[in-house]
């Protein structure tokens, strides 16, 4: 690459997180339904001399601007030198992507056809766990500690709302907080044959980081009574961004606006899913 080249990073929400287990170097096993939003931060690569990286946007505040930042390690790890603007406009460490989801769209800038962003799944998953899922910003089962990967047919386009009550949990602490390490996989996750038939089977499964989230920030429940009117309402990964699901982007949209209105200090947006097929979901939906 020469000149500049713009990327996008989606908001990657887990409308399901089931942990089923732990490797003996402490990684736990997951089986999550893993979708992208229509928002995320952007980015601007251009080709240079030396790798720098700025930091913009409403969330930049905090941001590391050296190789602390998972886009300094994923051009390194291409080879790339270069100016990287970087616009943050979703929280982090908020179980929407963050990082990793910067990371993959610096991959996918850099190397787009190559499955694995240039480098190899085995390096890209050094980078973060979640760095190979955002590679692609099509619906995916993921598995292992995030390195098995399948894209999954007939996820509808979801109507959102995202609420984050401005609140870190570290990802680690999350997980050293969980009761139980060996819980269920999904079920069957395929061949949904309408949006209610997603839908029920959606609120059958679970985020299993929940309630350990929420033992240590309270405020993540708050966030989920906050949903009111939702579908149904979830934690996406290790929180605390919590999601809610509207029967239509008006819904969602005026649910939003309630919410900021009511808790004018956190983040809320209203946002659509990419899905696998055009449908809409929503209760009415055959
Ligand atoms: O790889 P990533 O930066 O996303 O992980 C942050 C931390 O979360 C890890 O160091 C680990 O403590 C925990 N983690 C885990 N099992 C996973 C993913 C993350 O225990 N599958």
């Amino acid at each position: 690459m020469t000149t500049a080249a713009e990327a996008f990073a989606s908001a990657k929400i887990n409308l399901t997180l089931h942990v089923t287990g732990r490797r003996s170097d402490g990684y736990h096993l997951l089986d999550s339904l893993v979708v992208f939003a229509d928002v995320g931060d952007r980015l601007i690569l251009t080709a240079g001399a030396n790798l720098s990286v700025a930091v913009t946007g409403p969330f930049a505040e905090g941001v590391p601007t050296d190789g602390r930042n998972l886009v300094w390690r994923a051009a390194e790890a291409a080879g790339w030198m270069g100016w990287i603007e970087l616009e943050k406009n979703l929280p982090h460490g908020a179980g929407i992507g963050g990082g990793s989801a910067d990371a993959a769209a610096v991959l996918r800038a850099l190397h787009g056809q190559n499955p694995m962003g240039g480098i190899g799944a085995e390096r890209a998953l050094e980078l973060g766990a979640d760095v190979p899922v955002c590679l692609s910003s099509l619906p995916q089962r993921m598995r292992g500690i995030g390195e098995q990967l399948r894209p999954v047919q007939d996820v509808p386009g979801l109507n959102l709302v995202l609420v984050n009550p401005h609140v870190h949990v570290p990802t680690p602490a999350v997980f050293r907080e969980l009761m139980h390490r060996e819980n269920p996989a999904m079920q069957h996750c395929e061949g949904w044959d309408s949006g209610p038939a997603f839908l029920d089977w959606l609120g059958q499964q679970r985020n299993d980081l929940e309630i350990p989230a929420r033992s240590l920030a309270p405020e993540i429940g708050e966030a989920l009574s906050a949903l009111d009117g939702a579908i149904l309402s979830r934690m996406s990964g290790s929180g605390a961004t919590c999601f809610g699901v509207y029967d239509t982007m008006d819904v969602a949209r005026n649910a939003a606006r309630r919410i900021a209105a009511k808790y004018p200090e956190w983040w809320v947006q209203a946002t659509r899913t990419v899905g696998s097929d055009a449908r809409q979901v929503s209760r009415a939906t055959t």
